[in-house]
């Protein structure tokens, strides 16, 4: 019988899973190559712990997915991937970095077939550490290494965008200005995101679990923080999960109160019938890699197409903007899910892009 590994690897639609164990950490290091049909493959760096490999594979699988999409959606030219370094819990600061190293020299052997930048659990710090070896396949260093630095805020400018949309189709004007906004996490992404609603004079709440985030978000914004259990609970216009995966669920979704999720995690829906759960209760959904797009375009652009910061932010809320209003058209349209029609959208520039590369 197939172990649920060999099921993994064999069922999964993907090109390549690079899987090395590193003896030294007692880490698993796991590169997923979902597609390079539009180009080299390109994706974050997450490192975490993990219950098993079986975990850290089938996350980086899913990961690298979504990269396939989101580059998709962006129209730049590269194919999806992801990394993951499922790490042992507590590991010494010396340690981590040797890891990081050899992690690099793994993305050098690799000559380019992927290339990578921060995520989940990894910094523009980690940029610099990771380049020392794997150069000239990273993105997202420090300034002072050359490079874009933290990807983070980039990101929240296309999820404002994305909200702005929503806001269109459900009140008729996108005007974020009163209403009612429940950020969960104020991370990287978060925290940027809370500073842009605030500015625009939205009515805005938080979550976040991590005493120094929620903190630092209360001390800055002075505004309000939930506590992270109850944020499902909330009612709100907009919901916008910008920690963890998977938080929309069979559990999750009857609780929400809220008229639209438009946030940055990757894969937010646990399942596909999620997209189901969400459409029944009228809850308007903005597929995640369609407004979080704003990161990978960001170290891109600026990194090799000599895009300028503010024009870098033009073009992802453009971006943002066209292409949640072509989902949102179509699946108004056919009676669709959003990420039926998402995925769609995806597949026809997946299409089109190979054609003419
Ligand atoms: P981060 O690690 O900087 O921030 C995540 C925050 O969420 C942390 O402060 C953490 O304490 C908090 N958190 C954890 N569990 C929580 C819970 N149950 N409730 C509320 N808050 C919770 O990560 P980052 O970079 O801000 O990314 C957030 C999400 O957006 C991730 O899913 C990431 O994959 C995705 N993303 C990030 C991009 C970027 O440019 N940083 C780009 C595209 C997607
Ligand atoms: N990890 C981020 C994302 O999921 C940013 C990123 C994009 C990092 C592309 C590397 C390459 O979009």
């Amino acid at each position: 019988m197939a172990s649920r590994l060999e099921d993994l690897l064999q069922g999964w639609d993907g090109e390549e899973i690079i899987l090395r164990h590193d003896l030294p950490t007692n880490a698993w290091i796991v590169v997923a190559i979902h597609s390079t049909r539009l180009g080299p493959a390109g994706g974050g760096t997450r490192m975490k712990s993990y219950p098993s490999l079986e975990a850290a594979v089938e996350d980086a699988q899913r990961l690298a997915e979504g990269m396939t999409y989101k580059f998709a959606v962006s129209d730049l030219p590269r194919g999806g991937g992801k990394a993951v370094l499922a790490v042992p819990s507590g590991l010494r600061d010396a340690d981590r970095a040797s890891l990081l190293r050899r992690y690099g020299a793994l993305i050098a052997q690799l000559g380019g077939l992927y290339q990578t930048g921060p995520d989940v659990g990894t910094t523009a710090d980690d940029m610099d550490v990771i380049a020392e070896t794997g150069a000239p396949y990273v993105f997202g260093r420090t300034p002072a290494h050359g490079g874009s630095g933290d990807s983070g805020p980039a990101t929240a400018v296309g999820v404002l965008a994305g909200m702005r949309v929503a806001c269109e189709r459900l009140f008729g004007a996108g005007a974020l200005a009163g209403r009612r906004v429940v950020v969960q996490g104020a991370g990287s992404v978060g925290l940027p995101l809370l500073r842009l609603l605030v500015e625009e004079n939205a009515d805005v709440t938080f979550a976040d679990p991590t005493p120094r985030a929620r903190d630092q978000a209360h001390a800055e914004l002075g505004v309000p923080y939930l506590d992270p259990e109850t944020a499902y609970d909330q009612e709100c216009d907009v919901f916008a999960p910008c920690a963890l995966g998977a938080v929309l669920n069979e559990r999750t979704i009857p609780r929400l109160r809220c008229r639209a999720v438009v946030g940055s995690a990757n894969n937010q829906l646990a399942t596909e019938d999620d997209a189901i759960r969400l459409q029944e209760r009228g809850i308007l959904y903005a597929p995640d890699y369609v407004v979080n797009c704003g990161g990978a375009m960001a170290l891109l652009g600026r990194e090799t197409l000599g895009w300028s910061h503010p024009e870098a932010d033009a073009r992802i809320a453009a971006t943002v903007r066209a292409t949640l209003t072509q989902v949102f058209d179509i699946a108004a349209a056919e009676g669709v899910t959003t990420v039926a029609a998402a995925r769609r959208v995806a597949e026809a520039r997946l299409e089109r892009g190979a054609a003419s590369a």
